[in-house]
């Protein structure tokens, strides 16, 4: 129970999920400010629950003359840290075959004569055991522990925050947020009191995430001064963040040579240019020694870029590459550029091409150190699109693909919207056809290039992938999230980055068990069942009462939340629906549309080319369609849409409903919370519902088949 009203909410690291731990004998052996961070948290669970912790002497003792270890339950062991306690030497010779591949991330847990034993492959891959531990409770301490070996799937797991140090007077504090402030930065000016950011940097770290950037891709004027007057600020939360295992990373704005740097021009080209970025980017270095790089937003909704030199994006990410790679870092250079002017009247000019269309013919001529930072979709983070074309199109480059963990599109944390299975989605599907990669393949790096998958092999000489980022969701709030269940996303989010393969049924158990720990509510299984009924399938649930069959938008121009089909509809924004008395849909086929569908290699650019292959879910993303198309699901476009917003509003009405059983079984803050934003997804989904199909009504003329009411 949180006990305080007002305190800050733990989230998936409720002390009563240290109680295995912390009840037990533990010893920590190995050396370094991650183990120093792991005897702390031991420490501090054992202090709690009557444990005792130790740390096996460093530097070791002599061979031959192995420190006594006395009795212990858990050994926590650095494996090159100095010849090991027993018995986490035996553990390691029973463990010989599969002891190798771990790397420092990655750690094996076993047991061993009644003791459960980890052994990391580094510091980082302690303190990831540390919480895997946590994570697996009691289980941990079972005779049947089968021996378990884990490493992230990708080595790049990030978080782009969107915090603005100044408020912005239309975006605020944090563009995109929904819960409150920013935790890094408030009114101009770094926040003095990093607790929260250390809090924060132990979630994350419990969720597997290890990078974050700490400022808004949109740089404004005092936000670019953090790479110079205000780096201090910046080394600060860098300093906070490090011993979590999380390197910090900045959002630089391409104009910083002029703006920052009195020079006449910001060319990638330019020689005062290149030796403007490597003196900075040296300094920063002075003060952040593992600092992570730079994210750049460039030529992109008025960002400025290498566009104003006649220069490629290549050249402008090359250039901050060029700075970063003596010191080993990064450039993470996004691809979200499109043309924001565009006229609605145009039907040649289609945004969805547009990322594909600049990036693709720039493959190979990217510097290593520099990550192209896609969205995993080709319009903006909806909850419906196909999985961008750029993520299969450049194969000699380093490639991450971008979420979106804030909800902008998605119910803005008002909404009960658990995205694990549309991240899991996405991260699964086979761009070339059954036979080829996956999504998550690729942001490894490890797709395989040939007659399924990339057909330059050159790949094969890029390493380690560019991993997954996503935009954060977090804030000042009490609950981290404005919404208790939008903290599930972050969960997943980091969840997913460390294993793309895992079950979003089985992450939201994981954050169940860590956030509701069954010693800390009044009826455990009735919490579970609770939530996974509430959340299990809200993301379809949304997507039921907002924009049908992945026409995407539909949503207020000024805000992002509530419905309003036309608002972009005759916009410079890109995003249309192309709505008529006969149908609805944009036609992006080869045949007679914008030829969006010959993006995608075979065999994506024959299904989503032909009206009858193209999935439902898709259908008005890629088609224009007359309201009685019938789909494979057998009804037709017109009755499809009146049936999924009846039935979304319905379904937000059981959640409510069920939400209520849990009064009193659960901490009331997070009870009451939760209630609050359940009677206004409720109010929403029935705008959504109500506008939608009337909308469709008054167009088509069609009527319900079932007569339900229909304004
Ligand atoms: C969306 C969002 C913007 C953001 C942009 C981006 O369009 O609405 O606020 O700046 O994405 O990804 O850069």
């Amino acid at each position: 129970m949180i006990g305080d009203e007002k305190a800050v909410h733990p989230a998936w690291l409720a002390p009563e999920a240290f109680r295995p731990l912390g009840s037990r004998r533990v010893l920590v052996h190995g050396d370094g400010p991650l183990v120093d961070t792991v005897l702390t948290e031991v420490t501090l669970a054992c202090a709690r629950f009557g444990g005792r912790v130790r740390r096996s002497a460093y530097p070791p003792p002599p061979e031959g003359d192995p420190e006594p270890t006395g009795a212990v339950d858990v050994v926590l062991a650095l494996r090159w840290a100095g010849p090991l306690p027993e018995p986490a030497a035996r553990a390691v010779a029973a463990l010989h075959e599969r002891g190798g591949g771990i790397g420092d991330e990655g750690f094996l847990l076993t047991r061993v004569d009644e003791v459960t034993v980890l052994l990391a492959g580094g510091p980082a891959g302690l303190l990831y055991g540390l919480f895997h531990l946590v994570r697996l409770g009691a289980a941990a301490y079972s005779p049947d522990l089968a021996t378990q070996r884990h490493r992230p799937g990708l080595r790049r797991r990030m978080l782009n925050h969107w915090d603005n140090v100044s408020c912005h007077p239309v975006m605020g504090q944090v563009e995109r947020g929904y819960a409150g402030g920013s935790i890094f930065w408030r009114h101009g000016a770094a926040r003095r009191d990093l607790a929260r950011v250390r809090a924060y940097a132990r979630l994350l770290a419990a969720a597997g995430i290890n990078a974050i950037s700490v400022n808004n891709v949109n740089v404004g004027p005092v936000e670019a001064r953090l790479l110079t007057d205000h780096l201090g600020d910046v080394a600060e939360i860098a300093d906070t963040l490090r011993p979590y295992g999380i390197r910090l990373h900045l959002s630089v704005s391409f104009a910083a040579p002029v703006t920052l740097g009195g020079l006449a021009t910001a060319d990638p080209l330019d020689e005062k240019v290149r030796a403007w970025w490597a003196t900075t980017t040296r300094q920063v270095y002075e003060r952040i020694p593992d600092f992570g790089g730079y994210v750049v937003k460039a030529d992109s909704e008025g960002q400025p870029g290498p566009f104003t030199y006649g220069r490629s994006h290549a050249d402008g990410a090359n250039l901050l590459a060029e700075a970063l790679a003596p010191l080993g870092g990064v450039v993470h250079w996004r691809a979200f550029v499109y043309n924001h002017h565009q006229d609605w009247r145009d039907r040649s000019t289609d945004r969805a091409r547009a990322a594909y269309d600049h990036f693709a013919p720039l493959d190979g001529d990217f510097r290593t150190n520099v990550i192209l930072q896609v969205k995993y979709g080709p319009i903006d983070f909806q909850a419906r699109e196909p999985v961008s074309p750029v993520i299969t199109a450049m194969p000699a480059t380093r490639l991450a693909v971008e979420f979106q963990v804030t909800q902008e599109y998605t119910g803005q944390q008002r909404h009960v919207c658990y995205l694990g299975p549309h991240w899991s989605e996405i991260l699964r599907f086979h761009p070339w056809g059954p036979d080829g990669g996956t999504v998550a393949e690729i942001a490894a790096g490890t797709a395989t290039p040939g007659p399924t998958g990339y057909t330059d092999p050159s790949r094969s000489g890029l390493g380690h992938g560019g991993g997954m980022v996503a935009v954060a969701n977090v804030g000042d709030d009490q609950f981290w999230c404005g919404h208790p269940l939008a903290q599930a996303n972050l969960y997943a989010y980091g969840r997913l980055a460390w294993d793309p393969g895992l079950e979003p049924r089985t992450v939201l158990d994981e954050w169940i068990d860590l956030t509701f720990p069954p010693g800390s509510t009044a009826d455990p299984d009735l919490v579970r069942e609770t939530l996974h009924e509430i959340m299990g399938d809200s993301w379809h649930t949304y997507e039921r009462y907002t924009a049908p069959l992945g026409v995407g938008f539909m949503v207020d121009p000024d805000g992002h939340y509530g419905p309003n089909v036309d608002g972009y509809e005759y916009s410079r924004w890109g995003t249309y629906h192309h709505a008529d008395r006969d149908g609805v849909g944009v036609d992006r086929t080869r045949a007679t549309g914008t030829g969006y569908t010959g993006q995608y290699p075979y065999p994506w650019s024959e299904v989503y080319e032909s009206v009858e292959r193209c999935p439902d879910e898709l259908l008005l993303f890629f088609h224009h369609v007359p309201y009685a198309h019938v789909l494979h699901n057998g009804s037709t476009v017109i009755q499809h849409i009146y049936d999924t917003h009846f039935a979304g509003f319905e379904q937000v009405e059981t959640m409510r409903r069920r939400w209520r059983r849990l009064r009193g079984t659960i901490d009331a803050p997070v009870f009451t919370r939760v209630a609050e934003r359940l009677d206004e997804q409720l109010r929403s989904a029935r705008e959504w519902r109500d506008q939608i199909n009337t909308y469709f009504y008054r167009k088509s003329g069609v009527p319900d088949e079932r007569g339900r009411r229909i304004y």
